[in-house]
């Protein structure tokens, strides 16, 4: 065979893996055309499939693995219309995903089943370990626009940052809530295996955590629905988890770092992240035992999401803001306060560049004006539970936006 030849028996992963999160019948179709989505792909298959992210001895290839949306419990086949005969060449697909625990040995292969098990697991299934947060959104019910791609993963909520709903537009509160788990939460390593699935597909050079480093924290996002036709049902379906670790922070208190933190393709988007961020920064805030928050080697996404968390935080903490910002906060009569405070920030740089701003600062005009104030910033990286880096970039941001 030469090698054009040979390319053509040779598929990019990444399109041939199809995800889907499937609900029970009754469910499904309560779902909105523009909610309801078929399949999703992963972003990353090196850890299954080597540095090129291919599978070599198939045509029209499909690998399909579906999970039950609240347990994750699987069904997996693979479609294509040719195979090579086996040889070391040709990619085994089952035992790859099997070696990678992607897939799990209890998995489904026949369809029928799967689905039987997942109308039993729509109603069986509750989130494990204790609620400790929800919110709600409004999901409209529009119709799908034209054009919509087979791979739909656009659910369009109807939510205080998207655009407000048309009057025909029928909307629909959705919940979601947010539960906290450890390794003794009963039933909960089983379904962490199910979970971490996730993390080899959709973060870049994340690797599962070591099962027997008990103290491994989980936040687990799940969207709640009522069922329509019998609204005493509530049914649960994963949307997003964290994994955090605590390091010890000297004399007698612990570091919690996010370690982990993975929102699913259908849910990316919505606020989803942002709220699951929030629920995981103010559990911190409310733990005595919790001297600060981190985060490990955070993807730029995450590193977005994280920024935009924290300054919505300080901007609407007023007695930070009043610190920040000092006098200037309050207008004078002489117009609004934010054209007071811009005034304060630019005369302060310039002063600087002149070499006189000095004694000017004494004033009470506030701290976000290079230099950073270190009492002032050591007193609230502390009471914030932010960390010491994250926090000097939040105060440059803040600077930056006052300045302009
Ligand atoms: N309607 C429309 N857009 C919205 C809405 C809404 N209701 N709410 C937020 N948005 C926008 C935000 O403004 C933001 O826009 P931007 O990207 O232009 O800044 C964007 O949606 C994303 O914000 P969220 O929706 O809050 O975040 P999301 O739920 O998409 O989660 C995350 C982000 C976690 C990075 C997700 O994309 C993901 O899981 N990616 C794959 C895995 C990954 O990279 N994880 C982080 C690795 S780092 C680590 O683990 C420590």
């Amino acid at each position: 065979m030469d090698a054009q030849e040979a390319e053509e028996w040779a598929t990019y992963a990444n399109e041939a893996f199809a995800l889907s999160l499937v609900r029970a019948k009754e469910d499904e179709e309560s779902l909105s055309p523009e909610e309801a989505f078929d399949g999703f792909h992963p972003t990353f298959t090196y850890p299954i499939f080597g540095e090129e992210q291919r599978v070599y001895g198939y045509k029209d290839l499909l690998i399909e693995l579906k999970f039950s949306s609240g347990s994750l419990r699987q069904y997996f086949n693979v479609k294509y219309s040719e195979r090579l005969p086996p040889s070391p060449a040709v990619d085994d697909i089952e035992s790859k995903l099997l070696e990678a625990k992607v897939l799990l040995p209890d998995h489904y292969t026949d369809e029928d089943a799967f689905l039987k098990q997942v109308e039993l697991d729509s109603t069986a299934f509750k989130p494990l370990g204790t609620k400790m947060h929800s919110y709600s959104r409004r999901v409209s019910h529009a119709l799908r626009p034209d054009g919509a791609s087979d791979v739909s993963w656009d659910r369009k909520p109807s939510s205080s940052m998207s655009k407000t709903p048309e009057p025909e537009e029928e909307t629909e509160l959705v919940e979601y809530e947010i539960f906290h788990c450890t390794w003794k939460t009963p039933g909960f390593r089983e379904y962490h295996r199910r979970i971490q699935i996730f993390i080899l597909l959709y973060i870049e050079g994340g690797s599962f955590i070591k099962e027997e480093e008990e103290e491994w924290e989980f936040i687990i996002l799940y969207e709640k629905r009522q069922r329509k036709h019998s609204p005493e049902v509530w049914t649960y379906h994963f949307v997003g988890y964290s994994t955090l670790f605590p390091f010890y922070c000297y004399p007698e208190k612990v570091r919690l770092r996010i370690s982990q933190f993975v929102i699913l393709p259908p849910y990316q988007q919505e606020g989803h992240g942002s709220a699951l961020y929030s629920a995981i920064y103010q559990y911190v805030l409310a733990s005595p035992h919790i001297a600060e928050l981190t985060v490990e080697d955070p993807a730029e996404a995450f590193e977005d999401l994280r920024d935009r968390n924290d300054l919505k935080m300080l901007l609407n903490h007023q007695e930070f803001m009043r610190e920040a910002l000092g006098e200037s906060h309050v207008s004078t009569g002489g117009g609004p306060a934010r054209h007071q405070r811009h005034r304060h920030g630019a005369e302060s740089l310039t002063s600087r560049t002149n070499g006189v701003g000095g004694k000017k600062k004494k004033k009470n005009e506030g701290k976000l004006m290079p230099p950073t104030d270190k009492a002032f910033i050591a007193k609230w990286k502390g009471n914030l539970k932010i960390a010491q880096r994250q926090f000097q970039r939040l105060i440059e941001m803040l600077i930056l936006k006052h300045i302009d």
